[in-house]
């Protein structure tokens, strides 16, 4: 349970982000995927991260600060089309540059929408994390917005895909930040690895 959160600072460059001395947990995925939301649903607060029902809201590295322990990071959502060719290029560095080079970076947590079946620029951003030895899990978002069992059908398909083309499976959540669904099994996952970053 988080009983604290603040907004920090935001930032184009991960080496102006706050001194890595606390372990770091970053949020990313498709733009509209929920990101902000799930965010604000994990800390108990409705307007910690900005949510928007336009894409692309969040375009800056977003650090908060959870119970004075842990960062919790709230990144651009990638694949938005409607942003110039310049401007995307930009965010990809920044988004890049942080992901391999943050020193304290615990976890990366990459937000799939749990209604589609598999898009290929999630499981291309997964690969370039899994490449890079970046630790990622990824978190399913909206489960509210369908039955269990499409959802499920959806997990699997995600799944199989990552089975077949990387033959790994990563940890996975499945979520809503409408009904609160995940929160517990995400928040204990982030206080393990908390810990874990501490005993280093
Ligand atoms: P960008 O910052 O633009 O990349 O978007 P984001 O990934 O931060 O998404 P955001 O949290 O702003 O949510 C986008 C839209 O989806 C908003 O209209 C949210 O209300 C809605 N939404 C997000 N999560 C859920 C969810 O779990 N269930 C439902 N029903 N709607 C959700
Ligand atoms: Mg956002």
């Amino acid at each position: 349970m988080i009983k604290q959160a603040k907004f920090l600072i935001s930032n184009t460059d991960y080496k102006k982000c706050p001194s890595p001395d606390k372990p770091e947990f970053a949020f990313i995925g498709r733009s509209n995927v929920g990101k902000s939301s799930l965010i604000n649903m994990l800390s108990n607060q409705k307007n910690l991260a900005k949510t928007s029902g336009t894409p692309g809201k969040t375009q800056l590295i977003n650090h908060f600060i959870i119970d004075n322990n842990w960062y919790l990071v709230d990144l651009p959502g990638y694949g938005f089309a409607k942003v110039s060719k310049v401007l995307k290029a930009e965010w990809d560095k920044m988004i890049r540059e942080y992901l391999t080079q943050r020193d304290n970076l615990e976890a990366v947590f990459i937000l799939i929408d749990s209604r589609l079946d598999p898009q290929k620029i999630d499981l291309e951003f997964t690969y370039w994390c899994a490449e890079r030895g970046i630790p990622f899990a990824l978190v399913f978002t909206k489960a509210d917005k369908q039955s269990v069992t499409k959802t499920k059908a959806n997990v699997d398909k995600f799944l199989g895909e990552m089975k077949t083309l990387y033959g790994d499976l990563p940890d996975h959540f499945v979520t809503s930040a409408e009904t609160g669904i995940g929160k517990e099994d995400l928040i204990a996952y982030i206080e393990e690895n908390v810990a874990e970053f501490y005993q280093k």
